[in-house]
Formats: structure tokens, sequence, C-alpha cells
């Protein structure tokens, strides 16, 4: 009988997502050898502070202070980037792929802005990155974008990306906690990133919808190409009405192709979803995406988006492939020449700017309680072609001042920009103005 070959594997960073990946491999690895047809080796790990203590522990020796030590070691073959950040994790990439590594990789922020770099190095290196853990956690979209939907060019493609802002909407609607309050606890509960920004002001939801929109469309686009705008302007009250309206609020990544413009857009920002949609009802920590092909309709996937195990999950599909891919299997990803004319075709598609992009929206405004107010408001509404579907008004408690929400039919995004400028410089108005896309999916 042929022996079977030994693939070993190195871990870059032992952190949550690490020790998760070693965990299940060391649990579960006769099962995906029996499938893969190989012997797989768990080699070593690098972590800052190996005297640390973990939940998982690892065998004597196998656990390094030097990553370098691992991309060059002669006997590796499969390395998995989990360190994060996106200096020292391109640099250790890149010299894995000079040793001619395959590169398995949860890294967003890396694939967002080095993607092409490192899609060129590791064919150039004649080796393979894999990044399925990137988005979503453990929901398979970039399969399912490349493998079982490769049959379809992508009009829509939304959800909720990230599972922190999610959990943190979801508590404020079902229990009327403020946002502060919310947060608090999100943090006490270790949901939000050291670094919040990439939460609260949708960074991170963003950097998979960058790798989304490059899966589906072939261009990458940049993160100041977009419009990017997170949660922290979002109040109980913005949630409660649109509750009476019929929606809810969520973060939503948008990319959108305009196959007759040959255009494409890719937003992230909060936006009011009919409640009835199924990505208005993934809730919590959950994460969502709607997928529309021109073949098979609308696909949705929905499942943890993050934390250790799901994350897991992800990774080891990852390793899973990279091994295929060792044993002399094409990976199952475009192809190199594919990939040219991929990109080809990608070069000629336009970015939709934000004078192309309209949709009904969501107006909150807090001004004088005083004669004329409201017609002021409105003209300013015609005079930038933005008509109002509803309006609510609330008196505040002192009576001088009153809570103005509007909602609009489809109205250009720029129509709506300038006229709420206008609206801020009159004397009438006590607050910025603060706005919500409303997203319809057809639209
Ligand atoms: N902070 C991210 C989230 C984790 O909440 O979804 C994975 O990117």
């Amino acid at each position: 009988m042929k022996s079977k070959r030994t693939i070993r594997i190195g871990i870059l960073g032992f952190g949550t997502v690490g020790q998760g990946v070693w965990k299940h491999l060391q649990a579960d690895l006769s099962a995906l050898e029996y499938r893969l047809g190989a012997k797989l080796e768990l080699v070593s790990a690098s972590a800052r502070d190996i005297t640390k203590q973990r939940d998982v522990q690892v065998g004597p020796g196998q656990l390094t202070d030097d990553n370098f030590s691992i991309v060059n070691d002669p006997q590796i073959d499969i390395v998995c980037e989990l360190i994060g950040g996106t200096t020292l994790a391109r640099e250790l990439t890149l010299q894995a792929f000079k040793n001619g590594k395959t590169v398995v990789t949860a890294n967003k922020a890396l694939i967002c802005e080095h993607g092409e770099e490192l899609f060129n190095a590791a064919r150039d290196c004649n080796t393979h990155y894999f990044f399925e853990a990137s988005v979503a956690g453990g929901i398979p979209i970039i399969k399912t974008l490349r493998e079982g939907l490769v049959a379809n060019r992508f009009s829509l493609i939304y959800g909720i990306l990230n599972g922190t802002t999610n959990y943190m909407l979801t508590r404020m609607e079902r229990e009327g906690i403020s946002y502060g309050d919310v947060l608090d606890q999100a943090r006490a509960l270790g949901y939000v990133e050291a670094d919040e920004s990439l939460d609260l002001d949708g960074y991170d939801a963003a950097h998979k919808a960058v790798i989304l929109a490059y899966l589906a469309h072939g261009r990458w686009v940049k993160l100041e190409e977009m419009v990017v705008e997170g949660i922290r302007d979002i109040t109980t009250g913005d949630i409660a009405y649109a509750k009476s309206l019929g929606y809810k609020i969520k973060l939503l990544a948008v990319i959108r192709r305009d196959f007759d413009k040959n255009a494409v857009s890719v937003r992230l920002h909060p936006a009011l979803i009919a409640k009835n949609e199924i990505i208005a009802q993934v809730d919590e920590v959950f994460n969502g995406i709607s997928l529309t092909g021109d073949v098979v309709g609308e696909t949705i996937l929905v499942g943890r988006g993050a934390g250790q195990d799901a994350t897991a999950s992800a990774v080891i599909s990852d390793i899973a492939d990279a091994v295929v891919a060792l044993l002399g299997a094409p990976p199952p990803v475009i192809s190199e020449e594919d990939e040219e004319t991929y990109k080809a075709l990608a070069d000629e598609v336009q970015l939709a700017g934000p004078e192309s992009v309209s949709s009904p929206y969501y107006i909150r405004l807090r001004v004088k309680d005083q004669p004329g107010v409201l017609a002021n408001i409105a003209k300013v509404f015609a005079d930038h072609s933005i008509s109002v579907a509803t309006m609510i008004q609330e008196e505040e408690s002192d009576s001088a001042s009153a809570r103005l929400i509007f909602t609009t039919h489809s109205a250009s995004e720029s129509n709506i920009e300038t006229a709420l400028k206008v609206i801020s410089e009159l004397d009438i108005s006590i607050d910025t103005p603060f706005r919500l896309r409303v997203f319809k999916p057809g639209k």
C-alpha cells in the first residue's frame, strides 16, 4: 500500500483563534486525515508570551516566540497566519510564500489592504493563499462565492458582516438599552475588538465587504473610495421609530453591480431594512449574507461570524483545501489563466459614485418649535427634489424644541447631503441633522 504523505502545519498567533484551530485539529486529526488521504502533523505555534497560562496545551518545545522560526522551518508545509495586523503579518506571509509554503489566514485587514500584492506573490512563488476565515467567521462565504455559485454573476450581495455591532443593535432594540450601556456590556463580554473603531465605525465589516466585492467582481475597492459609516450615532429612539414604521436598523454591507452601466458600488453603513427580510431577522452576534445571482436567484447564509470555534471551522476548511492542493490537485479557486481573464474583465468595471446612488431615507431633526419651521424644511426638501413619505413630530419637554422624523421616497445621496447641510445652517436647527438610508434589496 502506498504510504501517505505527511503534511506539517505551523500556526502564527496562539490567541483565541490559533488555540481553537489547534484544539479542533488535535481532537479530530484522524477523521481529517482519513478524508484527505494524508497524514497531518501540528508542528508548532508562535505567541508573544509563551509563559502565559492557556486553555489549550501544546507539547514541549512546540510553542515559540519567534514567528520567523515557523515561516522558515523547512519541515512546515502550511502556515496559518492568525496574528492579525497588517505589518508583521504581511512580512511573515511574504516570507512564507518565498519559502514555498501555503498560507491560510483569517486576516481581513491584511487582505483588504495588501490582497493584490499577496495574491500575486503567492502566484509568483507557485504556492497558494487561502482566506475563508477572513469574512463572516464560520460561514463558508468565500467557498460559496467561488465554488458553489461559480455559475452566477451577482447583481446584489448584502448583509451583516460584524457580530459585535449586530449584538449591540439587537439589545438596543429588544431591551431599549442605550448605546453607551450596551457598548459597556459588549466590552465586558470581550466582543469588542481591541481597536474599537474597527467594530463601531464599520471598518471590520468594510474590510470584509472589500474582499467579497473582489471575489464577486474582480475589483479591489479602497476604503477611501467607499461609504463607510458605523453605528455610534444611532439611538434607541431611532430604533423605536424604525420599528413603528416596519423596519429594523442593521449595519449593512451592500455590494451592487449594475451590469448595464458596468458599475459596482461597495458600501458599509447602517440602514433601515424591512423587518420581514431574512437579513433583518439575523440578530445577536450572528452574521447573514444574501447573494443574488443571475442563475440561482437569492441565496442566504446565516451563521456565527466570529468566535473561537466558528473561525477555527473556517481555518480548518482552508487547511483541508491546502492539503488537497499540496497533494497535487488544483486548488478549488480560480486558476492562474482564469485569473488573467477575470482581471481583464474587472478592469472595465467602474466604481459607482455617490451621485448615482439613491435610496429612501430616514431623517431625524431637532428644531425650534415655532411657526413656519415645517414649511422651511419642506421647502429645502422640495428644492432638492426630495419627496417626503412620512413625518412624525414629537414635542420635547421644554416645548421650545421638537423632534421631527421624516422618511422620504427614493432620493439621490448627493441631494440628501446638500439638503441636510442647508437645514443644519438654518437658525431653526438645534442639533446636526441625522440620517439613515432605507435599504431595499430590489432598488
Ligand atoms: N469584531 C468582529 C465581529 C470579529 O464582531 O464580527 C471578526 O471579524
